[in-house]
């Protein structure tokens, strides 16, 4: 994550740049681009307010503090024409008219902003631990990552231009079996908030079947490539 945030905050020329983390979440983003740029003005936008209350209450006491907002990313109540960038950090699969998100991103950013997107291409989500392990956890992450192509397109349709696309690889170990079927077993990521109890209950027992006769007992890496595509609002 670090690594795809330093390359947005090296793209920005401003000394104090003024930040929109659309879909923040937690916030960890928007946290690590504050750790990486003290003077950023941050603005932090999520369309649920328990995700804005974790977001306010983990955020660092060394840091300064955001503005938390809460709207909706496809029509933001937030005055245009006064962000230097808008971050979309794996929010963009959420997302139902993407074209009208862009748009709205377009309204928000000054004259040659900078929109930056952070997300999985769906080529590479194969090889994720999770999504190999627990196969119908791909489906539904397959189904609503859209193809970078596409987003291509649809940027172009509104008036941003592409600057680069990187992968950014990023890797981390489990230190035990166990700590990893903990960890999914409080169904971390919000696709699966897709299952019903009993959908997600039933795919838990396969997955641990699998974990326990496929991966080691200790120290289990997972590799993952984040895809982060910048591009500057040409209105
Ligand atoms: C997977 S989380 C990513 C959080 C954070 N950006 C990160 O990378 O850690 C996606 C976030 O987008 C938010 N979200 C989804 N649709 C949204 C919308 N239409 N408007 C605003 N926020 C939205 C969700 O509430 C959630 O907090």
């Amino acid at each position: 994550m670090h690594a795809s945030l330093r390359i947005l905050v090296s793209m920005i020329r401003e000394k104090q740049p003024r930040i929109l983390d659309a879909g923040c979440g937690t916030g960890i983003p928007a946290s690590l681009i504050g750790k990486i740029t003290p003077s950023a003005d941050l603005y932090l936008l999520d369309n649920s307010s328990a995700m804005i209350a974790e977001s306010r209450k983990s955020w660092p006491n060394s840091l300064r503090l955001p503005v938390w907002v809460r709207g909706n990313a496809l029509s933001m109540p937030l005055k245009g024409g006064q962000f230097d960038a808008v971050l979309a950090c794996h929010m963009i699969k959420f997302i139902s008219d993407r074209v009208a998100f862009f748009k709205e991103v377009t309204r928000l950013l000054k004259p040659r902003g900078i929109l930056f997107i952070v997300t999985y291409d769906p080529q590479d989500l194969h090889s994720q631990l999770f999504h190999k392990y627990f196969p119908s956890y791909l489906r539904l992450d397959l189904q609503c990552h859209p193809k970078i192509s596409q987003l291509y397109r649809e940027l172009g349709e509104t008036s941003f231009q592409v600057q680069e696309t990187r992968k950014v690889p990023y890797r981390y170990y489990f230190r035990t079996r166990k700590q990893l079927l903990s960890f999914v077993s409080t169904r971390p990521f919000s696709t699966f908030m897709n299952y019903s109890q009993r959908q997600f209950d039933e795919a838990f027992v396969q997955f641990r079947r699998r974990v326990e006769i496929e991966l080691p007992e200790k120290h289990i890496l997972n590799e993952c490539r984040q895809t982060c595509i910048s591009a500057y609002s040409q209105d």
